[in-house]
């Protein structure tokens, strides 16, 4: 059965954690998948992870929608969310809601995440019935204003900018809220005081579930962040894969008889 924006709520209720993973395609959303993750998120980290820009900035529609479907077609039971990239939602509130009913309409998602305090369009769109995950602290989209990936709410001030967010985002209907790059302090505090739950990444501990990036879980990042752990060495894997394929193919043992059609 497909997880739903109504049971996250209630495992926030009963202090269920829970993780979230991102995917990009069929065959990793399938495994992750059927290895119990209930919210696979489509992340707009397809562009630095997957198609080799340096900041998740030029990813377009097409391509997240691409992904998405992907990925859609490969989860069965998981909550899916689509990221909606830089510049879908920002410019007006007709173009955000048109670009988040195609994540829904086109891609197959069952959710969209925002960054930054989108207040409007976060409660228009849930009127309309598409489901908004915020996301405050680090908002890598903002990568230039805030003047590269560094650690957000550090300071009274930047830390009650931060909650004032969080709470506002709730409000405007979001059903769950990333916090990025925030100190652990901080989400602590407004983990404590949101009904929804929030969703870490470099935001410590307290939060009721946490996001990594799949390649730094596999290991397949060439600089994985500070906040990432890997739990899996696939770069070493899939390296020692194709120069054993290589090797045997230059010394003529592949294909041997098992691999063979007569
Ligand atoms: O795009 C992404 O991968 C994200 C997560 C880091 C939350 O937004």
């Amino acid at each position: 059965m497909t997880v739903t924006i109504h049971d996250l709520r209630a495992w926030k209720g009963e202090g269920t954690r829970f993780a979230m993973l991102t995917a990009y395609d069929f065959p990793t959303a399938r495994v992750l998948d059927e290895a119990g993750i209930p919210v696979l998120l489509v992340g707009d980290s397809l562009a630095n992870n997957v198609l080799g820009y340096e900041t998740t900035l030029p990813v377009t529609m097409e391509e997240m929608l691409h992904h998405t479907r992907a990925v859609t077609r490969g989860a069965r039971n998981a909550l899916v969310v689509g990221d909606m990239p830089f510049l879908s939602y920002q410019v007006s509130i007709e173009e955000g809601i048109r670009n988040a009913g195609r994540f829904l309409k086109e891609g197959g998602a069952h959710a969209v995440k925002l960054e930054g305090p989108q207040l409007e369009l976060t409660s228009r769109l849930v009127d309309l019935g598409i489901p908004v995950m915020g996301h405050v602290g680090l908002t890598p989209q903002s990568v230039h204003g805030m003047g590269g990936y560094r650690v957000q709410g550090r300071g009274e001030e930047a830390a009650r900018r931060i909650a004032d967010q969080a709470h506002a985002i709730t409000k405007a209907g979001a059903f769950s809220l990333v916090l990025e790059g925030v100190p652990a302090e901080l989400a602590r505090e407004i983990t404590a005081a949101l009904p929804i739950p929030t969703i870490g990444i470099g935001a410590g501990p307290h939060c009721d579930a946490q996001v990594l990036v799949l390649g730094d879980v596999l290991g397949l990042s060439e600089r994985p962040p500070k906040l990432a752990k890997a739990y899996a060495d696939l770069r070493g894997t899939i390296a020692d894969a194709a120069r054993t394929f290589a090797a045997e193919v230059q010394a003529g043992t592949f294909p041997d008889e098992d691999h063979t059609y007569h």
